[in-house]
């Protein structure tokens, strides 16, 4: 993280930053947040004023969650009110919560822990845990071949061992970070075994449905009474503003409620009031499909043709489908050395990735060659930053191959 970090802020000139999570500066997207922000310091009724110098309640503001609910209902016909709605300061905290919630020591003394159906899973789940066992117990996934060059994670249900020992299923959709979208059938599937056991399934949808929408593929949003969603302004390019939301049953919002009153008494309410009037008016979808979405799909296909262009034709790689989020996948069969070494051979030429070993947590990966040959690669940086990072990429790549 550090790197990720310090690329973005100091070393944009020497280190190609391929590595992280956030948002591109879409211009379009740019401009509207800032009329955004310039209605709400026009607005006669003093929402500004209101948004600084007030705290907002624990749970949200009451206007922004029955925007939320309002906006899900009209989409989707999900039975929502604002009781079904909590904010908190960005998804990450919200899966904080609700990850320690369901897993960990329980109150009567017993210990549960998340089931991942699937690994690679988000990174920043890793670490959340805060009792001292294992939060996670995962499973390795399906690994479909698609193409010449191109591979495809699905669930493994044959192996999926769900247990009584488990107080919640969790998977993000698309996954960071392979970019792999749970089909409908998966989900239906894992929400029919969350429900007969009568566990929570959490779905994380930081770059989904119905906002900031960075889906490629046909997929169906859903919820019930057993489902909990997570979502997040993050991605629509307002990670600055901390906001996240979760969509589920009334005692659990009431839960978290608890939880962000306790731990920092109020979320911040910038990103809620300049969202709120395009949730009420439906414009959050159009930008969504229209802009955001298209968007972040050309940038998918460049970063392909980069991929073909530039990485070795005598090397063995392979890239995940592309089907959402910002980053491609890429496995190197075979690989000679670890994806970490890989990592640090690419930061000294250069490029900043992310050595995929840290996404299969929760699970004993010895022997499993696939964990330790992945990396997650980011386009979101200006083309010539990801030009010349896949550029060098193919250098190293082929070396690596070439002197093993
Ligand atoms: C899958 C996933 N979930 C959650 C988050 C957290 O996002 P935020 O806390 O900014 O909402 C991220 C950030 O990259 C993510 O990739």
């Amino acid at each position: 993280m550090d790197d990720l970090g310090e690329a973005l802020t100091s070393g944009k000139d020497r280190l190609r930053m391929m590595g992280g999570g956030n948002p591109d500066h879409i211009p379009s997207i740019q401009r509207l947040w800032r009329k955004q922000m310039e209605a709400l310091l026009d607005d006669e009724g003093n929402e500004f004023d209101r948004v600084l110098a007030d705290y907002d309640q624990p749970a949200g503001s009451p206007s922004f969650r029955e925007a939320v609910a309002g906006f899900l209902q009209t989409q989707y016909g999900w039975d929502l009110t604002r009781e079904n709605i909590a904010v908190t300061n960005g998804g990450q905290t919200a899966s904080f919560f609700l990850l320690n919630r369901f897993a960990g020591e329980m109150t009567d003394g017993g210990e549960k822990r998340i089931l991942l159906p699937i690994v690679p899973e988000y990174i920043g789940y890793g670490d959340q845990g805060v009792s001292d066992n294992d939060l996670f117990d995962s499973r390795k996934p399906l690994v479909e071949i698609t193409g010449e060059r191109r591979f495809k994670y699905r669930i493994d249900f044959d192996n999926l061992g769900l247990n009584d020992s488990h107080g919640a299923i969790a998977v993000s959709r698309p996954t960071n970070p392979s970019s792999n979208v749970l089909t409908d059938e998966e989900i239906s599937v894992l929400r029919g075994l969350a429900s007969e056991k009568g566990i929570p399934l959490i779905i994380d949808n930081a770059y989904g449905l119905p906002f900031p929408g960075v889906v490629f593929r046909d997929a169906t949003p859903v919820w019930d009474d057993n489902i909990i969603l997570i979502l997040s302004l993050s991605k629509l390019g307002l990670p600055g503003t901390r906001t996240g939301i979760v969509v589920a049953r009334p005692e659990i919002v009431r839960e978290i409620r608890s939880m962000t009153a306790i731990v920092g008494l109020a979320n911040n309410n910038v990103g809620q009031a300049l969202v709120r009037p395009l949730l009420e008016t439906g414009e959050i979808k159009r930008l969504s499909n229209e802009v955001v979405r298209p968007h972040y799909q050309a940038r998918s296909e460049q970063a392909m043709e980069l991929a073909e262009e530039f990485l070795p034709r005598e090397v063995p790689w392979r890239v995940h489908e592309s089907e959402g989020a910002f980053f491609l996948w890429f496995w190197f069969e075979n690989l000679p050395i670890s994806c970490r070494e890989l990592y640090l051979r690419l930061k000294d030429a250069g490029v900043i990735v992310v050595p995929g070993e840290y996404f299969f947590f929760g699970l004993n990966a010895d022997g499993w060659d696939h964990a330790r040959q992945c990396i997650r690669v980011s386009y979101t940086q200006p083309e010539s930053i990801v030009r010349d990072g896949f550029r060098i990429l193919g250098e190293v790549i082929r070396e690596v191959y070439r002197t093993s």
